[in-house]
């Protein structure tokens, strides 16, 4: 089965050897290529709904991984066993996410590798506001630009408005799919503004400028 560019990216940002939680693991696609392609140890594939968890456990049995990637029926990381150094929540909104990270001791991790579909900069100023450390950042575009969050709990800095909306290490970095990122969301404000004459749009366009100039 073929992974997808978002997964694989998501795939890109686990340590050699680690133990993975997967949360919302769906058909456990990401989590059995993890072990296929000798980067996790081992793989808890989570989900808290029956009929995902059922794909997952004969994709599981059909790759012959019943060993290492090992199905949970669970709320979140409710039953994460304690061996589980590396958590992965992908393609949920920010609510869930926020509800799964405050519903356990997240301390206990090491390492949060988190892809939201929308409110990415809530993600950040959350991050910011509970003094967590982005470790990486990554852009993919996969027929929709995702952004990929790294992060622990050891003690971060505050981030600034501008690095809560754009993200400290993208910034940073201005890698060449992130300034694609930008001129795509400019585009798209350039359009509402035809309509609708909005400062705010306005003030967002001119920042977008002055990152990519
Ligand atoms: C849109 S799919 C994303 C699947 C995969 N993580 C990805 O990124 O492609 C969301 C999955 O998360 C599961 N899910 C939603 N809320 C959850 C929760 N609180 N705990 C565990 N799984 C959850 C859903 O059942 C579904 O299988």
């Amino acid at each position: 089965m073929r992974l997808s560019k978002r997964l694989k990216k998501i795939a890109s940002y686990v340590e050699h050897d680690a133990i993975v939680y997967d949360v919302g693991c769906d058909h456990a696609l990401l989590s059995c290529f993890l072990i296929k392609e000798g980067i996790a140890k081992k793989v808890y594939a989570g989900d808290n709904k029956e009929g995902p968890l059922k794909a997952a456990k004969a994709n599981i049995k059909a790759q012959g991984l019943e060993d290492k990637v090992i199905p949970i029926l669970a709320d979140g990381l409710k039953k994460a066993p304690y061996d589980v150094d590396t958590v992965i929540i992908a393609g949920m909104g920010f609510n869930t996410l926020k509800m799964v990270l405050e519903d356990t001791d997240i301390k206990r991790f090491k390492r949060f590798i988190v892809q939201i579909n929308h409110q990415v900069s809530d993600l950040r100023a959350y991050i910011s506001d509970h003094n967590y450390k982005i470790l990486e950042e990554g852009v993919i575009y996969d027929g929709f630009y995702y952004e990929i969050i790294v992060f622990d709990t050891t003690e971060g800095r505050r981030l600034s408005d501008l690095e809560i909306s754009y993200g400290p290490i993208l910034l940073k970095r201005k890698d060449e799919v992130f300034i694609d990122h930008l001129n795509d969301r400019k585009g798209k404000l350039l359009k509402i503004l035809e309509n609708h004459d909005d400062p705010k749009i306005k003030e967002e366009i001119s920042t977008i400028d002055s990152i990519i100039k």
